[in-house]
C-alpha cells in the first residue's frame, strides 16, 4: 500500500495548530509558568538502596518481588519517547506517540513508600513536546509540570509512592495536546504493591503465578471516504487537525488491547495452567471500559485499582473509568481459550477490543459437561 497523504492534512492541521495555540491559556500549558519543587536532592533518601528497574514491553512485567524486601528502596527506570507510525489494524496506520515505542507504555512496578526514580528522554528525531502525569504521584500536576521535554532533551523526576494500587501515566503536555498525545498511544500504568503484598477479602496474603498487563487504546484514525480507506499520514502535526474532527466525534474508529487489533489473540494468545493465579492489570486512560474474562470470573477485583481496600470477590465484569487502572486476579480452574473482553461487544468484536488466553490443563466434569450432544429435538 502507498503512503496515503491526503491533500488538506498540512493545511488543516496547520490551522487548526494556530487556533489550538490561542485558546491555550499559558498557565494549561504545564510547567512554564508554574514555579514547582526544588530542584535537586531535598527527598528523605539518605541511605536508602537503590536498583535500577528493567522495562519489559506489555503484556509482561518487569521482575519484581510480591512481598517487599527490606526497606523503602529508590526504583530507577529509564523511558525513551517514540515518536512512530504504528499499523494499529490491517492497513490502519496512525502517527504514534509512545513511551518506550509500545502502546500501552511498559509497567512500572514498585512497592508502597519506594520512591520511582525516571529518566525521560525525548530524542532530537522526534518532532513533539512531551512529559508525563502520573496518577500515581502528588503534586505538579503528577509531574507533568516537572518533565515538560523538548526534542533532544531529557529530564529525571523522583516521587515518592505514598498509595498502594495500579495507576495510569500518561503524557499531559497542556491543552488539546493532552487528549491528542493520550488517544495517540502515549500512556501507561504502575503498579504500587502493598508492601506485604497482595490480601485478599480476608485479609490473607494472596499472590500471583504469573500477571499481565492489558492496556486498552481508543483510537480516531480519519476515514478518506473517496479512497475508501483510512487516511495516513506523515508527522504527528499533520494528522492532528483531521484527527481532532474525529475525536470530537467521541466515537473511535478502533480499539486495541496492547496497540493492535489482535495484539493478544491467536498466537500471541495470553497463556496459563489450570491452578495457576493470574493477575490481570487493566488500564485506559480516556475512555469507560469493562472488563469480563468470558467462561471465567474475577476472583478478586480491586476496585478503581486500589490496592488497600478490600477487593471485591466472584465478580462478572469490572469497571475501568476513563483514566484508570484495575486489578482482578483469577484462578483458572478449565483448559481452553478464553476471550478476555471489554464486554461491550460491539467494542469487542466489531472495533476490536479483545484478548485470548489459552489454558492448559485437564477438564474438570464436574464444574461442566455437555450431558447431550446437539441433535434432531425429541
Ligand atoms: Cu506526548
Amino acid at each position: 500500500m502507498k503512503p496515503l497523504v491526503n491533500k488538506w492534512g498540512r493545511s488543516i492541521a496547520v490551522a487548526t495548530s494556530l487556533s489550538i495555540a490561542a485558546f491555550i491559556s499559558p498557565t494549561l500549558i504545564a510547567g512554564e509558568a508554574m514555579e514547582v519543587g526544588n530542584v535537586g536532592v531535598q527527598a528523605n533518601i539518605a541511605g536508602l538502596e537503590r536498583v535500577t528497574q528493567t522495562l519489559v514491553a506489555p503484556p509482561f512485567l518487569p521482575k519484581h518481588n510480591q512481598v517487599a524486601k527490606g526497606e523503602p528502596k529508590i526504583v530507577a527506570m529509564t523511558m525513551e519517547i517514540v515518536e512512530k507510525e504504528m499499523e494499529i489494524a490491517e492497513d490502519v496506520f496512525v502517527q504514534a506517540m509512545t513511551f518506550e515505542g509500545s502502546n500501552p507504555g511498559p509497567m512500572i512496578v514498585v512497592h508502597q513508600d519506594d520512591y520511582v526514580e525516571l529518566t525521560l528522554k525525548n530524542p532530537a528525531t522526534n518532532s513533539m513536546v512531551h512529559n508525563i502525569d502520573f496518577h500515581a504521584s502528588t503534586g505538579a500536576l503528577g509531574g507533568g509540570a516537572l518533565t515538560n521535554v523538548a526534542p533532544g532533551q531529557q529530564v529525571v523526576l523522583r516521587f515518592k509512592a505514598t498509595k498502594a494500587g495500579v495507576f495510569v501515566y500518561h503524557c499531559a503536555p497542556g491543552g488539546a495536546m493532552i487528549p491528542y498525545h493520550v488517544v495517540s498511544g502515549m500512556n501507561g500504568a504502575i503498579m504500587v504493591l502493598p508492601r506485604d503484598g497482595l490480601k485478599d477479602e480476608n485479609g490473607k496474603l494472596s499472590t500471583y503465578d504469573k500477571a499481565y498487563y492489558i492496556g486498552e487504546q481508543d483510537w480516531y484514525v480519519p476515514f478518506d471516504s473517496e479512497e475508501d480507506e483510512y487516511k495516513r499520514y506523515g508527522s504527528p502535526a499533520e494528522a492532528m487537525g483531521e484527527t481532532f474532527e474525529v475525536m470530537k466525534t467521541l466515537t473511535p474508529t478502533h480499539l486495541t488491547f496492547n496497540g493492535k487489533v489482535g495484539a493478544l489473540t491467536g498466537e500471541n494468545a495470553m497463556t496459563a495452567k489450570v491452578g495457576e493465579s493470574v493477575l490481570f492489570i487493566h488500564s485506559q486512560a480516556n475512555r469507560d471500559s469493562r472488563v469480563h474474562l468470558i467462561g471465567g470470573h474475577g476472583d478478586l477485583v480491586w476496585h478503581g485499582g486500589s490496592f488497600n481496600d478490600k477487593p471485591a470477590t466472584a465478580l462478572e465484569t469490572w469497571a475501568v473509568a476513563g483514566g484508570e487502572a484495575t486489578a482482578a486476579m483469577y484462578t483458572f480452574l478449565q483448559p481452553g481459550l478464553y476471550a478476555y473482553v471489554n464486554h461491550n461487544l460491539i467494542e469487542a468484536i466489531l472495533l476490536g477490543a479483545a484478548a485470548h488466553v489459552s489454558v492448559e490443563g485437564e477438564w474438570n466434569n464436574d464444574l461442566m459437561e455437555q450431558v447431550e450432544k446437539p441433535g434432531p429435538i425429541k
